[in-house]
C-alpha cells in the first residue's frame, strides 16, 4: 500500500510492505549513502545487513537504542556522516524502533541544517506512532527527549514482517497507541480494533497493514492541524498524563511505555465516567480489550501518591495549581479538562489502584 501524506512544508511518501525480502528493491531505489541500524535488526535480518555491504552503504550500528539516544552517540553519528561525506541531498536511512528513529531524526535534522531522511520503523510503536509527527529527540541529563527538533522524513517504509520478531510485550506496547488513536477518533475506529482483535493478536499481516495505515492517518491528521502542539495535538496525550505518572512511580524497574498508557487510558476513561462525561460501559469495553490482549502488569507497582506527584509536576499542565487531563466526552470526543481539586484526583487514584490490584 502506498500513500502520501502532506505536511505543512512537504510530502511524505509512505509505503507499506509485507515481506522483508521486498525491502531490498526499495533500498536500491532509495540509494541511501548511509544507514543507522538497530542491532536487533542486523541480527534478526542478516540478509538486509549483508546486502548493505554489496550496495556500498556504510552502516552505523546502534547496540542499545534507548541508552544510546544521547549526546555521546550523536557526536559519533556526526563523525560517521562526515567520514562518509554525506551531503544534504543524500538519504540517511534509519532502521529500528522509536529510539533509533528519534535519534536518527535528530541527527539528520541537525547535520548540515537538515539532511534527507528515510525511516524504516521496525517496532509496532515505531510504525504507528514515533515515525509520524516529526518529533525527533535525544535524552539528556536523565531526562527523556529533552533535546530535540521537529523534522519530517521524506519517506517512511513500513514492513509488517519485522513485527514477527518482536517480543509479545514489546508488540503490545504498540497496540496501546493504536487503541488510543481509535478512542480519540470514532466508534468506527474502535469497532475495527474490537472486530479484529484475534487477528491483531496473531499478527495477521493483512489486518496489521490496514490497522497501521489507519493509525498513521489518524496521527498524521491530528498533527497536521497542529504541528507544534498548541491545540489538537494535545489529544494524542490521552492516557499519557496518567501513564507518565505510572511510569515515574516505576523508575526502579522501568516498565514499557505502552503498558503505562494502557492503564492510563483505563484511568482516564473511568475518571471521565465518574465525572459524568462518558458512559461507564466505555471503560468496561477498554479494560476488557486490554485484558484480552494479554498485557503483563505483574511487575508494575502502582502508587497513588507517586502518580499524583508526577501528574502535578507534568510540564504539560497549563494552569497554575491544576492538572491538565485529556478526557473523553464520548469515543471520538477528547477534550482538555483542568482538574483543580487535587484531593479528588488523589482519592480517585487510590480507589482505582485498589480495584486494579
Ligand atoms: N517521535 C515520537 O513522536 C515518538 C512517539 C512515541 C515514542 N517515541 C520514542 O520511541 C522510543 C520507544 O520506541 P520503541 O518502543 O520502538 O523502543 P526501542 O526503539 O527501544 O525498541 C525496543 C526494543 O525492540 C528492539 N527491536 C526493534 N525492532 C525489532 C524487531 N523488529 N524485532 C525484534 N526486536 C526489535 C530494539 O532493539 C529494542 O531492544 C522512545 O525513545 C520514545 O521516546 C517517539
Amino acid at each position: 500500500m502506498n500513500f502520501k501524506i502532506k505536511t505543512n512544508d512537504s510530502n511524505i511518501c509512505i509505503k507499506t510492505i509485507r515481506e522483508t525480502k521486498d525491502l531490498l528493491e526499495e533500498i536500491k531505489v532509495l540509494d541511501p549513502k548511509v544507514a543507522l541500524v538497530d542491532k536487533s535488526i542486523s541480527e534478526n535480518y542478516p540478509f538486509i545487513f549483508n546486502e548493505f555491504k554489496n550496495l556500498d552503504i556504510d552502516i552505523f550500528v546502534i547496540t542499545d537504542p534507548e541508552t544510546e539516544k544521547n549526546l555521546e552517540t550523536l557526536e559519533k553519528g556526526y563523525y560517521f556522516l562526515q567520514k562518509n561525506n554525506v551531503q544534504r541531498t543524500d538519504f540517511i536511512l534509519a532502521i529500528g524502533g522509536g529510539a533509533t528513529t528519534d535519534f536518527a531524526g535528530f541527527l539528520a535534522s541537525t547535520f548540515k541544517r537538515g539532511t534527507k531522511l528515510c525511516l524504516m520503523p521496525t517496532t509496532l510503536l515505531g510504525q504507528v506512532d514515533a515515525c509520524i509527527g516529526g518529533k525527533t529527540a535525544i535524552n539528556f541529563g536523565n531526562i527523556k527527549n529533552l533535546v530535540g527538533s521537529f523534522y519530517n522524513p521524506s519517506e517512511i517504509i513500513i514492513c509488517t514482517e519485522f513485527l514477527n520478531t518482536l517480543g509479545e510485550q514489546e508488540y503490545l506496547t504498540g497496540i496501546s497507541e493504536i487503541i488510543k488513536h481509535a478512542l480519540i477518533t470514532s466508534d468506527d475506529e474502535i469497532s475495527f480494533v474490537l472486530e479484529n482483535i484475534e487477528n491483531i493478536k496473531m499478527r495477521d499481516q493483512i489486518v496489521l497493514e490496514e490497522i497501521i495505515s489507519r493509525s498513521i492517518s489518524i496521527k498524521h491528521n491530528v498533527v497536521n492541524e497542529d504541528f507544534t502542539e498548541k491545540g489538537r495535538r494535545k489529544f494524542l496525550n490521552f492516557g499519557h498524563t496518567f501513564g507518565h505518572g505510572i511510569e515515574s512511580s516505576n523508575l526502579k524497574k522501568p516498565m514499557l511505555h505502552g503498558h503505562a498508557v494502557a492503564i492510563g487510558m483505563m484511568m482516564a476513561l473511568k475518571y471521565s465516567s465518574e465525572l459524568n462525561f462518558i458512559e461507564a460501559s466505555n471503560y468496561e469495553m477498554v479494560s476488557n480489550l486490554i485484558k484480552r490482549l494479554g498485557y503483563d502488569f505483574s511487575e508494575v507497582s502502582l502508587n497513588s501518591n507517586a502518580i499524583y506527584a508526577s501528574m502535578k509536576s507534568d510540564k504539560k499542565n497549563t494552569e497554575k495549581d491544576s492538572i491538565s487531563l485529556i478526557l473523553l466526552k464520548n469515543v471520538g470526543e477528547p477534550f482538555i479538562y483542568n482538574e483543580n481539586d487535587g484531593s479528588k484526583l488523589l482519592e480517585f487514584l487510590e480507589r482505582f489502584i485498589k480495584d486494579f490490584e
